[in-house]
């Protein structure tokens, strides 16, 4: 069934839990609700915002237009051989519910991306990824109803244009269209991605080596390093890290030697924003409603009733100090809006 509600406060739809209202807040849980939604009610000339559980956002004011929250639910094999199961998924479905599903399986490829809040329909938006995945190795294709015309469309994993936290639906597509379903394509014989050395750390520990025991490793390193954003308000890693020419790296280290860096390609490197930030002092520091997390710099918290300004200026400055310091410009990962 679909809502409409008036002056709704998003307090609850955003993991910073900040207090803001929307003019108009919609949801629905099938695509022909909204294809009808669409239909009658011209919505091209007020603003948009797609919403799914508010984990990458920073509402600094009331939002004067329409948020739309798709809630589609659902879970369907849509095709197995021997090697691998597509699976297509309501927009609605909760992220990590759907990786335990996997794991529960043994379909391996999303282990790695265990705990990460947020819904399905916002996973090929910014590409999520952790330990060594990102979400664009395992989507086959995306769903989409056009605003515009309310036509379904389907997009190819290579019609996604994922980047490191990017894609078409963050870009030339933005308020185009809302994702109503995902289809990931999972392995049948898991290949286990441990590469990333703090998952082999954490597996030592354990004697079995499967998907639920890199789920397992996941789960534990994310409860150390991050934290949960039902108890402090936060939306994960606030800043992308940034990716850097090499020969900057080069003169980096020759003044700070224990830079974190890693090869991206044969001209270009990405650069740790945490250590940046620790760098510049300001891990686990609290200005008062906000600071930045204690175990991970990279992630800024809301203390108490901190406003989106309130965590807005607070960026900017972490961005100023680590630009002076490092001559390296951080980008948000979150959206502000
Ligand atoms: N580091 C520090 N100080 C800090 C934080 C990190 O020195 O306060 C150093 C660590 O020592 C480590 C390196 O930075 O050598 C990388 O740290 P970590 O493994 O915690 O990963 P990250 O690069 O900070 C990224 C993602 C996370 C993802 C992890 C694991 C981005 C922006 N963030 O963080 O994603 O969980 O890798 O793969 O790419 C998110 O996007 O919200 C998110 C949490």
């Amino acid at each position: 069934m679909d809502k409409l509600f008036e002056n709704y406060s998003l307090k609850k739809h955003n993991t910073f839990g900040i207090d803001v209202k929307a003019r108009y807040y919609y949801e629905f849980t099938k695509s022909e609700e909204i294809i009808f939604f669409l239909k009658v009610n011209k919505i091209s000339n007020i603003k948009k915002l797609i919403l799914g559980s508010g984990s990458n956002i920073v509402f600094t004011k009331d939002f004067d237009g329409i948020v739309i929250h798709p809630k589609v639910p659902g879970i369907q094999i849509v095709k197995e051989t021997t090697d691998f199961v597509l699976i297509k998924i309501g927009a609605g479905e909760i992220w990590d519910s759907f990786v335990n599903y996997c794991c529960l399986n043994n379909y391996g490829g999303a282990e790695n991306l265990s705990l990460i809040p947020g819904t399905v329909g916002a996973t090929p938006v910014q590409n999520i990824g952790a330990y060594g995945v990102e979400v664009k190795d395992i989507i086959e294709e995306v769903e989409a109803v056009n605003i515009e015309t309310q036509e379904i469309t389907k997009f190819k994993n290579k019609d996604c244009k994922f980047e490191y936290r990017n894609s078409i639906f963050k870009n030339e597509l933005k308020n185009k269209y809302i994702i109503t379903y995902v289809t990931y394509k999972l392995s049948k014989n898991p290949v286990l991605n441990i590469n990333y050395g703090k998952i082999n750390d954490e597996l030592k520990k354990n004697k079995n080596k499967n998907i639920d025991s890199v789920r397992e490793a996941v789960i534990n390193i994310r409860n150390r390093k991050l934290p949960d954003p039902k108890k402090i308000g936060n939306a994960g890693s606030f800043f992308k890290n940034p990716i850097i020419d090499n020969k900057k790296t080069q003169e980096l280290k020759k003044k700070f030697p224990g830079i974190v860096s890693y090869k991206v390609s044969e001209t270009k490197d990405k650069i740790a924003a945490g250590w940046l930030i620790e760098q510049c002092g300001l891990k686990g520091k609290n200005y008062g409603k906000v600071g930045t997390y204690k175990d991970q710099a990279l992630v800024i918290v809301n203390y108490g009733d901190a406003t989106g300004n309130d965590i807005y200026n607070f960026a900017k400055d972490i961005q100023q100090t680590v630009y002076d310091k490092f001559g390296i410009i951080l980008n948000m990962e979150v959206s502000i809006v």
